[in-house]
């Protein structure tokens, strides 16, 4: 077996040959986002032209750089010139690209996102200077995208296990003393303090203790700790290694989604060549610490990542919470003392190791130390995955990373937290993101989904969505969750179907503190979150549901209807002949009629009616038709019924 020095030189040469290498190199984000996208079918022309050519050049995979809404990226080394980030490279980009800029002198400046290393090429400004990543410190991310994720030479060769090598050399106690002085916060959910977890663990006399890593991230709408394991997956490995060490644990596993296949299949990968390297099993490095780890498959219950839910199900019972105490840090898997730490928590070890406590802080504020990923979604015009100082403004993510509302929309608040958050409204987008302004602002941090919603979200229908989600995930050991999540769920569907009563709003609030309280573990503590904040920020909106019977977003289809203004129809019968319901009648050059009875409300006619005629609008409230009629006759009351229509 080669010894870990002899392994450093060699990734070193390795890397170094790659970064000067006289061959063309196409590195092709190929993580889920990617592929989704179309990378497979991106890198299957691309191998197919460089055959048909005979072309000298290398193509590797990596991980996700971050602009999820570019994709597929592709970043191009070109000998003797800086290496360019182009974005949307399908096949026939990636071929014009090989072709124009590779073997031409035609930068492609078209799809070109910007240089990646040093220098410019014909105008291209850097890669660090695009909009979505000019706010952004990417220190936890700072190989997805760059390395080939398979490959253990490249993360070598970026210092790779360097921060376990010096956990070893300073040892477990000055381990967990460089983690608190960190400030290092739990990035899976409450942002509790990692070490204060470790110490209990390490003062509870055992002859076994364990570490977990919670890979379960089953929020809908995130997609952090999957996207760092598919771009690097031995930086939470290595993590691993160092919690294990300071722990004094010797059996670790992964907690992974089976939903997330390649994630586990590049975890499979790096799990074999640590043991190639020594760097996992017994007396690794001789250094007298032995550890062993292997993955288990979640089956996608979202409960599962709840951490003794996660335990019992790694023990192959139902995964179920358990009341606390005991904390797993006492009495976890198999009744020994158990650390779960989340991905990202894991992936700063190495960063605090490397490069020492102060360092590390010197991002965040007092309290919420360091950098973190957000997996920002939703209507925003640059999605993507971002890594951010704590204590940056909600703003600032949303507008000058994210761009703003996509088409341009106002942006009216943003998810952050996922089902267990809360709906933070545009006007306390000052708010800085961090732990405790979080808290106060009705949310939390969770493992940092971000989902940003704009004027077409309806909060009412917003809560229903999030409720349905945990009631369905409730695993039903507790009444307050199990039935208090059902009767909130009913009341918002009545409330969405425009039969909510004016007493419903205060009966929801009511249950929601109820459940709040009542529930065992964190998915009904934090369930009523979303209906919390939504009530708390766009009360009105509940208002307006039940008292106008107004769905001012125009999403809760009983609330809607659809309308063909005669005078403005030339009958063209574009909807007509897209109407899923066959609800619209009209001859060609006759102004088109829809049937109310019929009508689904599902806005098919709306979206094709050409602007020049904008004869199909929408209403909502309690007005009828004949009363619509007489208030569309008035000057201006169009304009307040049917936004479209102005
Ligand atoms: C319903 C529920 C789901 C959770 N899902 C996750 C998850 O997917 N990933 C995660 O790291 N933590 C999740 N947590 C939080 C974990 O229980 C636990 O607090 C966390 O993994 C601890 O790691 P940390 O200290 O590094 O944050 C969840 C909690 C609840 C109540
Ligand atoms: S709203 Fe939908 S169902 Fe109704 S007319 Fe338009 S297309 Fe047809
Ligand atoms: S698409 Fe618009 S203009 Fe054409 S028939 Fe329908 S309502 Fe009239």
């Amino acid at each position: 077996m080669m010894s870990l020095q002899q392994a450093y030189a060699a990734a070193a040469e390795r890397w170094q040959a790659l970064e000067t290498s006289r061959v063309p190199i196409f590195f092709v984000g190929a993580a889920t986002c990617g592929r989704a996208a179309g990378a497979g079918e991106t890198l299957e022309r691309l191998r197919a032209e460089i055959q048909a050519q005979k072309l000298e050049a290398h193509v590797i995979e990596t991980g996700c750089l971050g602009p999820c809404s570019l994709e597929p990226l592709m970043i191009v080394h070109k000998p003797d010139a800086p290496r360019v980030c182009f974005g949307k490279v399908g096949p026939r980009e990636a071929v014009e690209i090989l072709q124009r800029h590779v073997l031409g002198d035609d930068p492609c400046s078209e799809w070109a996102l910007g240089a990646i290393t040093p220098g410019s090429v014909n105008g291209i400004g850097a890669f660090a200077d695009h909009p979505m990543m000019r706010g952004q410190v990417r220190r936890i991310l700072a190989n997805c995208g760059i390395i080939d994720p398979e490959s253990i030479d490249h993360y070598l060769a970026r210092e790779g296990y360097r921060g376990f090598l010096r956990a070893l050399e300073i040892g477990a106690d000055q381990v967990v003393e460089a983690v608190k002085r960190a400030g290092l916060r739990g990035r899976g959910g409450a942002g509790f303090p990692t070490w204060r977890k470790w110490d209990v663990c390490r003062g509870t006399p055992a002859d076994q203790r364990y570490l977990i890593c919670n890979a379960d991230e089953g929020d809908p709408g995130a997609f952090m700790n999957r996207s760092l394991i598919e771009g690097d997956p031995h930086a939470i490995l290595e993590g691993m290694l160092i919690a294990a060490f300071a722990l004094g644990a010797s059996k670790g596993y992964v907690y992974c989604r089976a939903e997330y296949p390649l994630a586990i299949a590049r975890l499979k990968v790096a799990i074999g060549q640590m043991r190639e390297l020594g760097v996992l099993g017994q007396n690794i490095q001789d250094s007298g610490f032995s550890f062993d780890l292997q993955i288990k498959k979640g089956a996608g219950a979202f409960v599962c990542g709840e951490e003794t839910a996660l335990i019992a199900s790694i023990e192959g019972r139902r995964g179920m919470p358990q009341p606390r105490p005991p904390f797993p840090a006492v009495s976890g898997l198999w009744g020994k003392p158990t650390i779960i730490q989340n991905v990202e928590t894991l992936a700063n070890l190495r960063l605090i190791l490397r490069h020492g406590p102060e360092w590390y802080a010197q991002y965040g504020t007092e309290a919420s130390k360091g950098t973190r990923t957000f997996a920002l979604a939703g209507k925003v015009k640059r999605t993507g995955l971002i890594e951010v100082p704590l204590g940056t403004t909600l703003r600032q993510i949303v507008e000058e990373i994210g761009g703003g509302g996509s088409d341009g929309k106002p942006i009216k608040a943003v998810q952050t937290g996922g089902p267990s958050g809360g709906c933070i409204a545009a006007e306390k987008f000052d708010l800085p993101v961090d732990y405790e302004s979080l808290a106060q602002a009705g949310s939390i941090m969770g493992s940092g989904g971000m989902i940003v919603l704009d004027e077409e979200t309806c909060a009412v229908d917003l809560a229903k969505y999030f409720i349905s989600f945990t009631q369905n995930e409730s695993c039903g050991k507790c009444p307050p969750c199990r039935v208090g999540t059902r009767a909130m769920l009913y009341l918002l569907e009545r409330i969405v179907d425009g039969k909510g009563k004016p007493e419903d709003i205060q009966r929801l609030e009511d249950l929601a503190v109820t459940v709040a309280r009542g529930s065992l573990c964190g998915l009904g503590q934090t369930a009523p979150n979303p209906v919390l904040t939504t009530l708390r920020y766009f009360r009105q909106e509940y208002q307006d549901h039940v008292e106008k019977k107004q769905c001012a977003a125009f999403v809760c289809r009983p609330l809607i209807q659809h309308r063909i203004d005669a005078e403005r129809c030339p009958g063209c019968t574009a909807c007509l002949k897209v109407c899923p319901a066959e609800a619209i009648t009209g001859k060609r050059g006759e102004a088109h009629v829809i049937n109310e009875d019929l009508c689904s409300q599902c806005g098919s006619c709306l979206s094709v009616c050409p602007p020049t005629y904008a004869a199909v609008y929408r209403v909502s409230g309690e007005l009828t038709r004949h009363e619509e009629i007489q208030q569309k006759r008035k000057p201006g009351a169009a304009a307040e019924h049917s936004p479209e229509a102005q």
